[in-house]
């Protein structure tokens, strides 16, 4: 329980040693967004905490009928109730989102944006796996296309606990993103922005930038967005340079300085350009200092 919250309710069911503890407890959460409140409701036995119920201020819309405070304090009778009628269902801990997700671990997370597999993005973002390769130092591409990604949907939960609740294959991205010394994000410009499905990650990675302002993690690596445009001209990347920075800072992520390729229409295939190969592998090499 984080310092500062405060017990709103509490009650004891059963009787000593095996008795459950029921509480309810109101945190500020002030310090992340403004007037965000947490409630957090735990049921203990022995000291042992055998389940949570997280809910917070900002997952109730304005023209929601309910508001946080009066739907935490109703579950907390409701659950209060329940162990009371069903005590063995609270023998054991229940799994916690946290533990859901492949777990992939690399020096060097590389995001291939494009929706194709074998396109200039995907190219890239092979030339920056083999700087690390040639260093000795580990990456991992995800290949967004390929994978199963809602897009997000404003609920706020991830604020309880520091995970989402969408299940589906944005938990080995995020996990993999928050142990990563370095970030690659290899992207097209579509319509001015990022791809759909990258925006969808970059959306998602809310879920990191909440569980960063609950646990306090320090700053967590670097950042490389390397972009093509098909049209000339470094406005092309404006929209997408913005995009992916701010998402880097929201995540504690600081944005070294971008590689931007632009006239790609005219060229077809980014293998053409003299001397981006290198450079390309240079700038990963110089982010990631050999082991
Ligand atoms: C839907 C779509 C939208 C695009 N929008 C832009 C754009 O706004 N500006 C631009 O310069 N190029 C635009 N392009 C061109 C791509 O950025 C360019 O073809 C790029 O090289 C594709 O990258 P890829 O080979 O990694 O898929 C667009 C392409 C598509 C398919």
């Amino acid at each position: 329980m984080q310092e500062g919250a405060v017990r709103l309710l509490s009650t004891v069911v059963g009787t000593a040693p095996d008795a459950f503890r029921i509480e309810l407890f109101g945190e500020d959460c002030g310090d992340i967004y403004p007037g965000m409140k947490r409630y957090r409701i735990l049921i203990t036995r022995n000291e042992e905490v055998m389940y949570v119920y997280t809910s917070n201020s900002y997952e109730f819309p304005p023209d929601a009928l309910l508001h946080a405070e009066e739907t935490a304090k109703a579950m907390f009778h409701r659950l209060a109730g329940d162990v009371a009628r069903h005590p063995e269902r609270y023998l054991t801990r229940r799994p916690s989102a946290a533990m859901r997700g492949t777990k992939i671990t690399a020096d060097a997370v590389i995001l291939q944006g494009s929706p194709r597999r074998h396109g200039n993005s995907a190219i890239l973002a092979a030339w920056c796996a083999d700087a690390c390769t040639a260093i000795n130092r580990t990456s991992h591409i995800f290949y967004l296309q390929e994978m199963r990604i809602a897009a997000c949907t404003g609920c706020y939960a991830c604020y309880n606990e520091g995970y989402c609740p969408t299940d589906d294959d944005m938990p080995a991205i995020l996990n993999a993103v928050e142990h990563a010394s370095l970030l690659v994000i290899c992207s097209p410009v579509y319509t001015n922005t990022v791809p759909a499905g990258l925006k969808c990650v970059i959306d998602r990675f809310q879920a990191l930038h909440a569980r960063r302002s609950m646990t306090g993690a320090p700053a967590a690596g670097t950042g490389l967005l390397i972009a093509v445009a098909g049209r000339r001209g470094r406005e092309h990347f404006d929209c997408v340079g913005k995009v992916t920075r701010a998402c880097m800072q929201n995540i504690g992520i600081a944005p070294a300085e971008e590689i931007l390729i632009d006239g790609i229409d005219e060229i077809r295939d980014v293998r053409l350009i003299p001397d981006l190969e290198a450079g390309v592998k240079s700038a990963v090499r110089s982010l990631l200092k050999p082991a």
